[in-house]
């Protein structure tokens, strides 16, 4: 994507931490397979993902206590151990030294490697951030359409993105650009609600602007598991449901991911060609939000009128993300 070079950082353009508390996806379960070592990074942070022998997956800190050695470039997975590429050392799922090779004399040393919670669902792999240490009292939704042989994906797509974790969350109510940013050919109407951690909205036109005898066009159910984890479905095509996913990098970017499952409604084992060409419709419908996302700031206090759409919920639901934010409240 484009980097803007005459502008502040995009951490200077939110008044709040780029790393909210939250579940996000970090890879697709099929692209860490069992006793493979992967190197990540994500919330400001080197890491590791691997996966051991029985099949756990696991992310933790990139680099070894030892002498600093990074588990992504040459570390290996035996068994359930994680095995560091410079002098051997191995550690366990609570990522303790379990092991030295050349260990002749004393007792291993008590250290560890800092590990972050995985929740592996719906064939993708979550990890937990939270920039105070708070532990999750809620997980991501499960997908049953993920396990049913009669459907296929994921097909995914990522961006690097000079933006804020929140944007994408932002989008979702804000019904006024879908007009000019995505063309649709009415303003919509949005119906949004919250329970605890999930924002949901049920965004509509009439049924006469789509052509239609009804009264109205449900053209998205969405979902946002958190700011990072946003699901979509279309009722009017039942054989899809995808994931828009935002997991912040670091203070100036997030990578943006989408996750795409399709109904196998030939049988065919794979995706037929008018499928290929509505995910590669889904892929292109977030490219012209970027150079806004890119580029704008963050207003406190917005303007907004009644035709906005429901951003202020969304705010207020987003507040719980953020340690700083809620000893405020
Ligand atoms: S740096 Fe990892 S074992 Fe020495
Ligand atoms: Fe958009």
């Amino acid at each position: 994507m484009a980097q803007p070079i005459d502008q502040a950082s995009t951490h200077s353009r939110y008044p709040f931490s780029s790393t909210p508390d939250g579940w996000y996806a970090v890879a697709t379960s099929a692209e860490i397979q069992p006793g493979r070592v992967r190197p990540l990074r994500y919330f400001g942070q080197d890491l590791v993902l691997y996966r051991t022998a029985s099949g756990e997956a696991r992310v933790t800190d990139a680099h070894c206590p030892h002498l600093g050695a990074h588990f992504g470039h040459g570390g290996s997975v035996e068994g359930e151990e994680l095995v560091c590429p410079f002098h051997g050392w191995r550690f366990d799922g609570a990522g303790r030294c379990s092991g030295i090779p050349y260990l002749s004399r004393g007792q291993l040393p008590d250290v560890a490697v800092k590990t972050k919670r995985v929740d592996e669902r719906g064939g993708l792999v979550l990890v937990w951030h939270s920039d105070d240490g708070t532990e999750p009292e809620w997980h991501m939704r499960d997908i049953p359409e993920f396990d049913d042989p009669g459907w296929l994906g994921y097909e995914s797509k990522r961006w690097k993105i000079r933006m804020h974790v929140q944007e994408l969350a932002e989008n979702v109510p804000d019904t006024a650009h879908f007009e000019t940013v995505h063309g649709l050919p009415v303003l919509p109407r949005a119906e949004a609600r919250t329970e605890g951690p999930v924002y949901y909205q049920r965004s509509s036109v009439p049924g006469t602007s789509m052509g239609t005898e009804d009264d109205e066009y449900v053209f998205a159910l969405q979902e946002a598991w958190g700011l990072g984890l946003v699901w979509l479905r279309v009722p009017q095509s039942p054989g899809i449901f995808f994931l828009t996913a935002t997991t912040p990098i670091d203070d100036e970017y997030c990578e943006m991911a989408i996750h795409l499952l399709l109904e196998d409604t030939e049988g065919q084992g794979e995706l037929s060609e008018a499928q290929r060409q509505t995910v590669e419709m889904t892929f292109s419908q977030i490219e012209p939000d970027v150079p806004i996302w890119e580029n704008k700031v963050y207003r406190e206090r917005p303007p907004l009128i009644e035709d906005d759409g429901p951003l202020p919920l969304l705010r207020r639901w987003a507040q719980q993300f953020y340690p700083e934010l809620r000893t405020k409240a």
